[in-house]
């Protein structure tokens, strides 16, 4: 079964609607390990609209699993991972208008470009997933650059609308998975992952790691709400 890499990056949303300290991803993250965590993932993206710089430095030291940077490649970005050395990065198509990374990248038209970026951030020790759709061309184009991972987008399988385009988007799912593997590469996968979708994907031959956050983090504030409200009561009361 895959390892389940959490992304925290929703906690850093909350804090950030208000530009305050709280809730802080660091102990999102220290708790996510606590709950069996095998990795925290977080996406720094140029607007800065949830992870800041400073999550990423301090996560760093904290994490003892292994941290996931889900990032541009843009030579910020890149100066950034190079000098806070994630166990891996995952490199991610970033529109500033969109609420969540909307596709995969597109590895193939932009060869050049990304050949340079994996290839320095190789060369300093850095493994490099390429968050792509699971398409035969990318995943080529993918294992071209010598990428140790490819991630697969789930977005089309999650937001499937009956039965038969979700069995249909999990198929895509798995054979791309096999001519990744056949290629040479290591398979994760992400987005849009539930709690209700989430084991068809799980059960895919070779799948390694699963990176998924907004299902967990809705989760986390629902299961936390009564104990939340129950605590404040006692605040209130002068036993907080
Ligand atoms: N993987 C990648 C590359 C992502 O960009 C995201 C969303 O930030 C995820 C996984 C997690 O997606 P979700 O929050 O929908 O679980």
């Amino acid at each position: 079964m895959p390892t389940l890499g959490v992304n925290i990056d929703h906690i850093a949303t909350i804090r950030q609607a208000r530009q305050t300290v709280e809730p802080d991803p660091i102990a999102a993250a220290v708790l996510a390990e606590l709950g069996g965590a095998d990795g925290i993932t977080m996406h720094l993206r140029e607007d800065r609209r949830h992870i800041q710089e400073r999550d990423v430095r301090l996560l760093r030291q904290i994490v003892r699993t292994h941290l996931n940077l889900e990032m541009a490649a843009t030579e910020e970005m890149l100066a950034i991972a190079l000098d806070i050395k994630p166990d891996y990065v995952t490199l991610v198509p970033e529109r500033r208008e969109e609420v969540t990374t909307e596709g995969g990248l597109d590895v193939s038209s932009n060869i050049a470009r990304l050949k340079d970026v994996v290839d320095r951030l190789q060369s300093n020790g850095i493994p490099v997933s390429l968050f792509i759709d699971p398409e035969l061309y990318q995943v080529m184009a993918a294992a071209n650059l010598k990428a140790q991972f490819v991630e697969f987008h789930t977005g089309r399988y999650a937001e499937a609308t009956n039965e038969a385009t979700r069995q249909k988007e999990l198929e895509v799912l798995a054979k791309g998975a096999k001519q990744a593997i056949a290629a040479g590469l290591r398979v994760n996968a992400g987005h849009g992952l539930t709690y209700w979708n989430v084991y068809p994907v799980a059960c895919i031959e070779g799948m390694e790691e699963l990176n998924i956050g907004h299902t967990i983090v809705s989760r986390a504030a629902l299961v936390g709400m009564e104990r939340a409200v129950r605590e404040m009561k006692q605040a209130i009361r002068g036993n907080g």
